[in-house]
């Protein structure tokens, strides 16, 4: 290890939480390869390449990550942030790297009120104000110092040659465009990147960011200070500024990465490594699992077991909605959220033959924004794992690039409750727990996962607002179950968040018969093409889950890419490991 690295790892563990003291049970053999299931095929390519070059999981998180970063604007990039749960092979240890954007200092909730008082929601979503102190940079120089091997500028290597030559547009990058299009070209910088052909970007044209690949350039030379302080954070405050926004460049050096322990539990056979605060998936998938563990699912049949799922769905949803934000500034009750005897409890109130109705003001319906943020998948050969959740949140994030710098700043501060008990794009609210403050990180719903059984390892995530933790908790199920990755990945869906009081599905997941018995026992279901029912819009587009797997038994790897999205690649290539 480097003095660099060592020096990043002494200060990690003086300034932030310990690495997890804990260790996943260690599968006893080696893969027979490597597996990598991603949102798109250059980025999975870009993995691959990066384990060829002598790098491990780790490094090519970093890779596929930038690559995506540069590929899938819409969803994810160096203005924004994520989370990256890592598994070390070598000592079992799990860690979870939190890179979420955190909130400048004057972004008060009186920011987005307008004068009469109401919910500036074109503020909280568009422009200077929606975005956060990016983190998704701090992670690629922090996960490449402390657990790759490789130098972080042989890991963005691939990102920057994209960036510079560029790659073609595909149907949902040109569709996403002309849906943000008034947004984008609000700003001189976006319209500087997005229309330097003369024109929006279409499909099979190809697409090139030459400050993007130059921002990479000096975050490969210069680590965080490429990035975080000098010439590009100075344009990035420029950049804000000049819209409006109010960023200071003391905020953008005081950026930090955070190491947390992963929460943990245990659903049947599986032990469950998942997102902590100030992601709300893990305490969540606890409490809906640990709820559901009262039954054998699979002994029951259909509408039964999609009441009880929805039942778990509503319940931990509610507590999310009170108690759940940053765990630097508000006390989570994680035991007690995540605890059996809670989830017992929980279960009690479950009524086997009628919907609990979630006895709640409708709230504001807000329509639901084409499916965006990014999710990635790797194990490799030595048996590391890494599974990354990053995100600009809702579709090319603020719409905001600071001229010369290529970086399309993220709307995260919408996950925030700007308003109390005002939902935001997903229909989630929040209170006091997830109220906005200087420095602090926004609730997200993000839920990089990994399970693992006596037969099988499994790494898991997708994008999809507040859909992800139900996503992630069916995908749970679907493995359970005995699905494979790629059956896993192409499960139809269905959702229910409390508020609105609805179960939302995709096409296909309820035959009209099992959605007839659900109504039968009290709840609204929100189908698509059924707008009578309420809630918010079903698109027919739900998440984009990249899973890969490792079977014990037959030691066999395998990938998972959600059918939805054409331009995903899941692969296995028979790169052997070289030992750390
Ligand atoms: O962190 C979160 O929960 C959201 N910003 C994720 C946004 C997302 O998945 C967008 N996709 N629909």
């Amino acid at each position: 290890m480097s003095r660099k690295s060592l020096a990043v790892l002494f200060a990690c563990l003086l300034f932030v939480a310990p690495l997890s003291a804990r260790e996943s049970a260690k599968p006893s053999a080696q893969p027979p390869g490597a597996a990598i299931a991603s949102a798109h095929a250059l980025a999975t390519d870009a993995g691959f390449e990066t384990l060829r070059a002598g790098g491990n999981a780790f490094d090519a998180a970093v890779a596929v990550s930038a690559v995506l970063s540069v590929v899938e604007p819409i969803s994810s990039g160096l203005g924004g942030g994520g989370f990256f749960l890592l598994h070390d092979a070598k000592t079992g240890k799990d860690v979870f790297v939190d890179a979420r954007e955190m909130a400048p200092a004057a972004a008060t909730q009186e920011r987005y009120l307008t004068a009469d008082g109401g919910f500036d929601r074109d503020r909280a979503v568009n422009g200077p104000w929606a975005a956060g102190i990016p983190g998704l940079p701090a992670a690629f120089v922090h996960v490449a110092e402390t657990y790759g091997k490789l130098p972080l500028r042989t890991s963005l290597a691939p990102a920057i040659r994209i960036a510079r030559d560029g790659f073609p547009v595909y149907a949902r990058f040109a569709r996403g465009y002309q849906q943000r299009r008034e947004v984008m070209e609000r700003y001189p910088g976006t319209r500087a990147v997005y229309l330097a052909s003369g024109a929006a970007p279409k499909e099979g044209e190809v697409f090139r960011q030459p400050d993007l690949a130059r921002t990479l350039e000096l975050l490969a030379g210069h680590g965080f200070d490429g990035f975080y302080r000098g010439e590009v954070a100075a344009k990035l405050v420029a950049g804000v500024n000049a819209e409006g926004g109010q960023w200071t460049g003391e905020e953008l050096a005081a950026y930090t990465v955070k190491e947390r322990e992963p929460v943990r539990f245990r659903y049947r056979d599986w032990d469950i490594v998942t997102a902590p605060p100030p992601s709300s998936g893990g305490i969540a998938l606890a409490q809906m699992l640990q709820i559901l563990s009262g039954w054998d699912l699979q002994e029951l049949d259909e509408p039964l077991r999609v009441h009880l799922v929805a039942e778990s769905m509503r319940r931990a949803f509610r507590d999310r909605t009170f108690y759940l934000g940053d765990p630097d500034f508000v006390k989570v009750p994680q035991r007690l959220l995540t605890s059996p005897d809670y989830a017992a409890g929980l279960r009690a109130t479950i009524n086997p033959s009628r919907a609990t109705p979630s006895d709640l003001l409708s709230g504001e319906q807000t329509p639901l924004e084409d499916e965006e943020t990014t999710h990635f998948s790797i194990i490799d050969a030595e048996g590391n794992r890494a599974a990354v959740t990053q995100t600009v949140n809702l579709l090319f994030g603020s719409g905001l690039v600071p001229p010369g710098t290529g970086v399309l700043l993220n709307n995260e501060m919408d996950d925030f409750a700007l308003k109390p008990g005002t939902p935001n794009a997903f229909g989630v609210m929040g209170y006091d727990a997830n109220a906005p403050a200087p420095g602090k990180r926004m609730l997200s719903s993000m839920t990089p996962t990994f399970m693992q059984s006596p037969g099988k390892v499994v790494v898991l995530g997708t994008p999809g607002g507040s859909r992800i933790i139900t996503m992630v908790l069916l995908g749970i199920l679907g493995f359970d179950a005995g699905l494979d990755a790629q059956a896993v990945s192409a499960l139809p869906r269905y959702h229910q968040q409390w508020m609105p009081d609805v179960i939302e599905a995709e096409s296909g997941a309820f035959t009209p018969q099992v959605a007839q018995s659900l109504r039968a026992l009290g709840h609204s279901l929100k189908l698509p093409g059924d707008e009578a029912a309420g809630g918010r819009g079903s698109s027919h587009v739900w998440g984009n889950l990249q899973t890969v797997e490792w079977d014990l038994a037959d030691n066999a790897l395998h990938g998972g890419s959600d059918p939805r999205n054409p331009v995903g690649k899941a692969a296995v290539e028979a790169i052997g490991a070289t030992a750390r």
